[in-house]
């Protein structure tokens, strides 16, 4: 089982969206995917309680217990976990980069998110393992994915080829418990949710796969 942790000490970075799009892209795979949600507020978790699908699993913890949910995740079939983590946590934010084989870290272009980066990337740095900034919610014009990506290379760490740029179908998905390849199967927020997944499994060693089913969800 491959474990990525999604970190940022900032809110709303990204990194509940970023869990549940990659734990969709991998059920589509054919990679079993279990949601580790450490956030004391839940999102993760309730965005499951409205889903109608039985995968993938998410597992609300506490980080004192992420050794053993993991185990029973893999125990249970899981090929990849996903650990979702709360904005100013840096003792379960920690527990999670220790845990992962790759840590991601969503952020805004934007400068202020951009500043706030640092703290985060101290944590992945302590945990020592491969980490990469993810770009979210990138406006459709002007360049400041360009200019983030100049301000990401300025901390010596990695940014991911690709990156998601800011689409209704990746907030409105959630609403129905769904993400943006069952929304809008055909619509770019899959697209790159699709195309940031293979990039993941590309970091990881982990064979991507079947072909990515985009339409298996029940209706
Ligand atoms: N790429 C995106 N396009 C549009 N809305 C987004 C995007 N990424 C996140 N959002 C929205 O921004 C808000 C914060 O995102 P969230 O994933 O909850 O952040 P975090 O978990 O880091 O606090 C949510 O309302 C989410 O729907
Ligand atoms: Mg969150």
């Amino acid at each position: 089982m491959k474990v990525i942790a999604i970190l940022s000490q900032k809110g709303g970075a990204g990194k509940t969206t970023l869990a549940i799009h990659l734990a969709i892209a991998a059920e589509q795979h054919d990679h079993a995917a279990v949601i580790i949600d450490l956030d004391p507020q839940a999102s993760a978790t309730s965005w499951k309680d409205s889903r109608k699908d039985e995968t993938p699993a998410v597992v609300s913890a506490q980080a004192s217990r992420l050794v053993s949910v993991m185990d029973a995740a893999k125990k249970g079939g899981a090929k990849l976990a996903i650990i979702d983590t709360a904005p100013h946590s840096e003792s379960a934010s920690l527990a999670a980069a220790r845990a992962a084989d790759l840590i991601l870290i969503p952020c805004r272009p934007a400068i202020l998110d951009l500043r706030a980066i640092s703290n985060t990337i101290d944590i992945a740095r302590i945990a020592n393992k491969p980490v990469s900034v993810v770009l979210n919610s990138v406006p459709p014009r002007g360049s400041l994915a360009e200019d983030a990506a100049t301000a990401v290379a300025g901390y010596g760490i990695a940014i991911a080829p690709m990156q998601l740029r800011q689409r209704a179908a990746f907030m409105h998905a959630l609403t129905g418990g769904q993400a943006a390849q069952e929304y809008e199967p055909k619509g770019k927020a899959a697209a790159e949710a699709r195309r940031l997944y293979v990039w993941v499994c590309q970091q990881m060693g982990l064979n991507d796969g079947k072909k990515a089913k985009s339409h298996r969800r029940a209706a």
